[in-house]
């Protein structure tokens, strides 16, 4: 049966995308061609997820720390996402994916941010799938960043400390419009959440696999789905 006819589908799927390095390495290659092999692999799971009917896709692609990388890695990378925005416009129109960026946005360049918000205007009113890229974010940057604007919101007096609740502070993180992920997967043997979304992953289903990102395509993308399937969630309750 297509996954699109199971009712346990996950409604948001989110991925750490790990092993790019590795990948080139293990080719004799410069890690960057690990970068480049693995933007066809978010092609195939983007294309893996619509047809499964996954309703919001979120990708791992740039940490706060990984700003400590060599220069030449960051440039290409950033190089890379920008390449990446102008190629694919067309087909994310064409597939009804929505793109949305969520971050510390103002430590990208220029040029980068303005081909973001123009990639996020034109696919604004597509609605199959919401594709979500967190670029220069880490998930205790975002819990702090919430409770910054939050602590001035209190003391400004437009909200009262006795209202902030779980909802109520979900509403200061970047991802206040997203629903939290219902499946994480982690690529390449690594099994830790490397500050990803802290908050968000309260009660993620967690799938890790030995595959390298660049090798991570749709029969990996549709074994995830299958293997959440079959997990029972109960959320703390019997
Ligand atoms: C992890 O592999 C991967 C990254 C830090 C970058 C991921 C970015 C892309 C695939 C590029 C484009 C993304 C979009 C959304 C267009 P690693 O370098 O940590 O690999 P290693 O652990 O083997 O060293």
């Amino acid at each position: 049966m297509p996954m699109t006819e199971q009712s346990n589908t996950p409604v948001h799927v989110s991925i750490i995308m790990d092993g790019n390095g590795r990948w080139a390495k293990a080719r004799g290659k410069e890690r960057i061609y690990g970068h480049f092999e693995g933007v066809n692999s978010v092609r195939a799971c983007t294309e893996a997820a619509v047809e499964a009917g996954v309703r919001y896709l979120s990708l791992f692609a740039f940490s706060e720390e990984n700003w400590n990388r060599p220069a030449a890695e960051v440039e290409t990378l950033m190089g890379l996402m920008m390449r990446s925005i102008e190629r694919e416009v067309d087909s994310l129109m064409k597939n009804g994916v929505r793109f949305v960026v969520l971050g510390n946005l103002a430590r990208l360049s220029e040029g980068l941010r303005a081909a973001i918000a123009g990639l996020m205007e034109k696919t604004a009113a597509c609605d199959r799938l919401t594709l979500v890229v967190f670029l220069s974010y880490s998930g205790k940057w975002d819990i702090l960043q919430a409770s910054r604007r939050l602590a001035e919101d209190v003391a400004a007096g437009k909200v009262r400390p006795e209202d902030v609740d779980q909802d109520a502070f979900s509403q200061y993180l970047v991802t206040a419009d997203i629903p939290d992920p219902d499946l994480l997967i982690r690529t390449s043997g690594e099994q830790r959440i490397s500050n990803f979304l802290l908050w968000q992953c309260a009660y993620t289903e967690f799938y890790y696999t030995d595959v390298l990102w660049p090798d991570f395509r749709k029969p990996e993308f549709r074994a995830a789905l299958d293997a959440y399937a079959h997990r029972a969630r109960r959320f703390g309750k019997v």
